[in-house]
């Protein structure tokens, strides 16, 4: 089925997040090395940047290295850095073209200066874009971002800027690095593996999870579609019964 033009504008995702997995095993499946793989899923991006930005979904955020991530090998970091660099090089086009802003969460001190420079330029020539907003999730781990939104209520509260009493949920969304984002409507994770990863807990309190065996390099904008069309066929019911809606 296609599935692009059964997708019901009216109840799009605000927020679509996505775990990109699989790509070590997709280049282990045809004898290649791990970091081919890792170039092969930079097509799966643009693919589902342009998908988004195609059908008017307004924020979307990749999670493209986690900060458990700089446990694996030496190279292979040096190597998804490197990547990163050339990507961002490259794809400033595709964003200046689409109207995209770009964003990025995570420990980014943490990030080699080149691609933090990098990173930079392209968010500051792409601020004003207003189509779609685009994050990066980089050297990014939920549980590292709340142990960061702790420390600023704490010290906030220290000097007397905050009463404990006026602490809410709002008081913890505004101080996280998502603040300026809406909460995660659906979250799709590639390569079959079934979990979150330390990606976004508290933004996907009440996301729908999608979860597909497609490998992230093999990963088009019709699965994205299908993601989408199977979300619309979802009841959010967050909390209530059916009847109450
Ligand atoms: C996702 O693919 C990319 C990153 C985590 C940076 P993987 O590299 O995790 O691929 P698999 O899970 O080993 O197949
Ligand atoms: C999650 O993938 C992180 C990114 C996609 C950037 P991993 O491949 O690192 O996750 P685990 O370790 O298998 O859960
Ligand atoms: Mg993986």
């Amino acid at each position: 089925m296609e599935y692009k033009s059964h997708i019901n504008k009216e109840n799009l995702p605000q927020h679509i997040a996505i775990i990109m997995d699989g790509n070590g095993r997709w280049a282990k499946k045809q004898g290649l090395l791990r970091s081919v793989g890792h170039e092969k899923g930079t097509k799966a991006v643009r693919e589902v940047v342009e998908g988004c930005a195609e059908i008017d979904v307004k924020n979307l955020t990749l999670y493209a290295f986690s900060t458990e991530n700089w446990n694996r090998p030496k190279l292979e970091v040096k190597t998804l850095m490197r990547l990163l660099v050339s990507s961002l090089k490259k794809e400033i086009k595709t964003l200046l073209d689409n109207n995209i802003k770009l964003n990025a969460i995570g420990c980014l001190d943490n990030l080699p200066t080149k691609a933090r420079k990098e990173l930079q330029e392209v968010i500051d020539k792409t601020a004003h874009n207003k189509h779609m907003t685009l994050t990066l999730a980089l050297s990014y781990g939920s549980r590292e971002e709340l142990v960061h939104v702790i420390k600023e209520i704490a010290e906030k509260t220290k000097n007397n800027h905050l009463d404990i009493e006026e602490i809410t949920e709002k008081t913890v969304d505004s101080h996280l690095y998502t603040s300026d984002l809406p909460d995660v409507d659906l979250m799709i994770r590639t390569s079959g593996e079934q979990r979150i990863s330390n990606f976004l807990l508290w933004q996907m309190a009440y996301a729908e999870l999608y979860f597909t065996p497609v490998l992230w390099p093999d990963f088009r904008r019709e699965d994205l579609y299908e993601a989408i069309f199977k979300y619309q066929k979802r009841e959010r019911r967050f909390g209530k019964t059916s009847e109450q809606l």
